[in-house]
């Protein structure tokens, strides 16, 4: 059988790796699955892309459609006609599709309309928040999607209750997880980490890149002002996002404890996550690694669509108010961050099951 898989943007990256090393694995026993990685170039920089390829072993894209940067709408129908010629070239049984991006849902429309089937890893979940773009494309893509990979029961039953098949629906765990396992051991020090006199569980690590906290120049400087003020006298190291790096250069912000660093490579990234104090975030994949990793972690968000984070792992909604903050942060200071655990299946195996029910169906 062929299976095109899609990677568009950097949290896709951690999702497809362990995904085409489950390929490869079975490939060795198994009647083959061969597949096509598709990049659609919706992220670039070599910050955002190429070293997460290097990093995780992900092999060269077959075909990176180059879309780069544009509104909503110019990215989806770019990748789209980029995409549509990719299929009608090497025309696949299966489409792969993973998370939330722009390019999930493009690709996962451009397939359909072709009568390819479709498989969406990380299926299901849903914040109810319609003004954040992924939402969007979370419902448009599962609403066209044959083979549903879902990280939690829940989001099983959020499927089945919007009409899905129980036999269209497989509840596997997290792929994302499977990269943090296989990685775990190699996770390393940013190279500024021992001249800047970092200690481990001293720092918060910041991330912050939605357009909600980070487009409006005001609403940024405000946010970190708090967050700088919350954590005093500790450190604060931030790793930012091209589109919030923009809005930071114009303000001029500074301030004496906080660190801003470029985006950085899985390894490190994951180095910083597992080392803080706690971390302080407005993504959703972020709050899965520290709840695996058990650091403490708040959200500066309003909804999340990942809500085991918080009943069963070590993450708090705050909300988009940054003085909201300021109990989360007593909590942390006084050690007396709840103890979490580790949801279901979210286990190292995720890609394997993945696999494994790919074979079964198609070959
Ligand atoms: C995208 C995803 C978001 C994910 C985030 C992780 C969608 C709708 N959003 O948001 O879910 O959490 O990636 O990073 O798909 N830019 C660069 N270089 C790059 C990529 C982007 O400079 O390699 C800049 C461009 O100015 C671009 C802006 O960042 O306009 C935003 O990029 P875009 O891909 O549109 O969305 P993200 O904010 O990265």
């Amino acid at each position: 059988m062929k299976i095109t898989i899609v990677a568009g943007a950097r949290p896709n990256f951690m999702k497809i790796a362990p995904i085409i090393r489950a390929i490869n694995e079975h490939n060795i026993e198994g009647p083959k699955i061969e597949f096509r990685l598709v990049h659609t170039g919706q992220h670039y920089d070599k910050k955002m892309s190429d070293d997460f390829f290097v990093q995780l072993r992900i092999p060269q894209p077959d075909n990176n459609l180059g879309v780069g940067s544009g509104t909503q709408a110019a990215q989806t129908a770019a990748i789209m006609v980029g995409f549509e010629k990719e299929l009608q070239e090497n025309r696949p049984d299966l489409v792969l599709v993973v998370g939330d991006v722009t390019s999930t849902m493009a690709c996962a429309i451009t397939a359909k309309k072709l009568c390819i089937d479709v498989a969406h890893v990380e299926a299901g979940i849903r914040s109810g928040d319609l003004t954040m773009p992924e939402e969007i494309n979370r419902i448009v893509t599962d609403s066209i999607t044959d083979i549903f990979f879902t990280t939690t029961q829940e989001a099983s039953q959020t499927l089945e209750a919007s009409g899905k098949t129980a036999d269209s629906i497989f509840f596997v765990g997290n792929t994302m997880i499977d990269t943090l396992f296989q990685n775990l051991e190699n996770l390393q020090a940013p190279a500024w980490w021992k001249e800047e006199e970092f200690t481990s569980k001293e720092y918060f690590l910041v991330t912050l890149h939605r357009p909600a906290n980070v487009d409006d120049m005001n609403n940024l400087v405000n946010l970190l002002q708090n967050i700088m003020k919350g954590t005093s006298p500790s450190r604060v190291i931030f790793p930012v996002h091209p589109r919030t790096k923009k809005v930071i250069d114009q303000s001029g912000y500074a301030h004496p404890h906080l660190y801003l660093t470029d985006p950085l490579p899985y390894l490190e990234f994951l180095y910083l996550v597992k080392n803080a104090k706690a971390v302080i975030t407005d993504s959703g994949g972020i709050t899965e690694e520290t709840t695996v990793l058990s650091v403490p972690c708040m959200t500066l968000r309003n909804s999340t669509e990942r809500p085991e984070t918080i009943t069963i792992g070590s993450n708090e909604l705050v909300g988009t108010d940054p003085v909201k903050l300021v109990p989360f942060l007593v909590k942390v200071n006084e050690g007396n961050w709840k103890k979490g655990s580790i949801p279901a299946l979210w286990d190292g195996h995720t890609s394997e099951r993945i696999v494994k029910i790919i074979a079964d169906r198609y070959q």
